[in-house]
């Protein structure tokens, strides 16, 4: 016979029965959750649980998350962990849970639901709740190209910190997903060295992610760079002067360098395992237009 399951959301006194599901299955690191249990920016309503008696049996988690559409910033209900118990699964559980997260962004004004998927099965489960396929992260590599750019890559300044910010800001008009926020400036001194930025002149037009090489990453990483309104062939003709070898180079299915890659470049594109997908509240989230960037 199969047991009665109650849904509902995540209520002070939860934390203990939540994570006996969800660490022993590796979903999550203890002290990450709980300090999410004690954040004063908690949603309880964006924490649905499904339970058996007093087991918790299945969780999704979502959260407010501000993103760049229709040419304005706009709430969007972020899913980022969604589990149901092994002995339970196959019975609409997950179903069921991320239905009811839905219904609370909508009640909320959320112009969508997104979120990123890496398994198959993840993926029909989305795809049958009503979510659409954004992009799909792809791979390559990108060989050194010694070249006169006039675009020259340089480390990252304090004091480029405002400029990035708005660059990030008209990247997001023309590209989706990007998160902004406008009181939040995303690259700061602890995480710079991690990002360069692309100079025409004395000008900063641009910025990447930008991982050297190393030991984990032995070709380094470079994430398609965040260059508004320039010619992508150009940008990746700055990048191939300024490598000495091999760089992997990580875009997505929709981007503006995804066709130079491929038939510029001659570039091989592998897909990688990440999905991102997304699922309009109201009105169909119109993206024909727009081109597709890595979260
Ligand atoms: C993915 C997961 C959340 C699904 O939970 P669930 O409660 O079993 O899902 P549901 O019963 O609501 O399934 C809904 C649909 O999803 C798809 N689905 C779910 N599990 C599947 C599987 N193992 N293989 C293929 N399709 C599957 C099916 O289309 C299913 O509909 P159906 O049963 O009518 O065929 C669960 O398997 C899980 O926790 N997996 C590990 C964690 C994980 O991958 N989370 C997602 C991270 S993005």
């Amino acid at each position: 016979m199969r047991s009665t399951i109650t849904y509902r959301h995540w209520q002070p006194g939860d934390d203990d029965a939540v994570l006996k599901l969800l660490v022993p299955a590796e979903q999550c690191r203890e002290d990450y959750y709980r300090k999410k249990f004690n954040s004063p920016s908690l949603e309880p309503e964006g924490i649905r649980l499904a339970l058996v008696g007093q087991r918790v049996v299945g969780h999704v988690l979502g959260s407010r998350a501000s993103l760049l559409l229709e040419g304005r910033i706009q709430d969007f209900g972020l899913v980022t962990f969604v589990f149901v118990a092994p002995d339970m699964r196959r019975q609409g559980i997950a179903t069921r849970l991320m239905r009811n997260l839905n219904i609370y962004f909508e009640r909320k004004g959320y112009r969508g639901s997104i979120l990123y998927v890496e398994t198959a099965e993840a993926y029909q489960l989305y795809q049958k709740i009503g979510y659409q396929e954004v992009t799909r992260e792809l791979r390559t590599e990108l060989p050194a190209r010694p070249n006169s750019s006039e675009l020259k890559w340089k480390e990252v300044g304090p004091e480029d910190f405002n400029i990035l910010h708005e660059l990030k800001k008209c990247w997001g008009t023309h590209n989706f997903p990007v998160f902004w926020n406008s009181q939040v400036i995303g690259i700061h001194q602890f995480n710079m060295k991690q990002y360069r930025v692309l100079h025409r002149g004395k000008r900063i037009i641009g910025y990447a992610k930008w991982d050297d090489p190393s030991e984990r990453c032995p070709q380094g990483l470079i994430h398609d760079p965040i260059v508004p309104d320039e010619d992508p062939i150009e940008i990746i003709a700055s990048v191939q002067a300024e490598i000495t070898a091999t760089r992997a180079w990580k875009t997505t299915q929709g981007s503006i360098y995804e066709t130079p890659l491929r038939l510029s470049y001659g570039c091989i594109l592998k897909q990688g395992k990440m999905v991102d997908m997304v699922a309009s509240l109201g009105k169909d989230i119109d993206l024909t237009k727009i081109h597709r960037t890595v979260w």
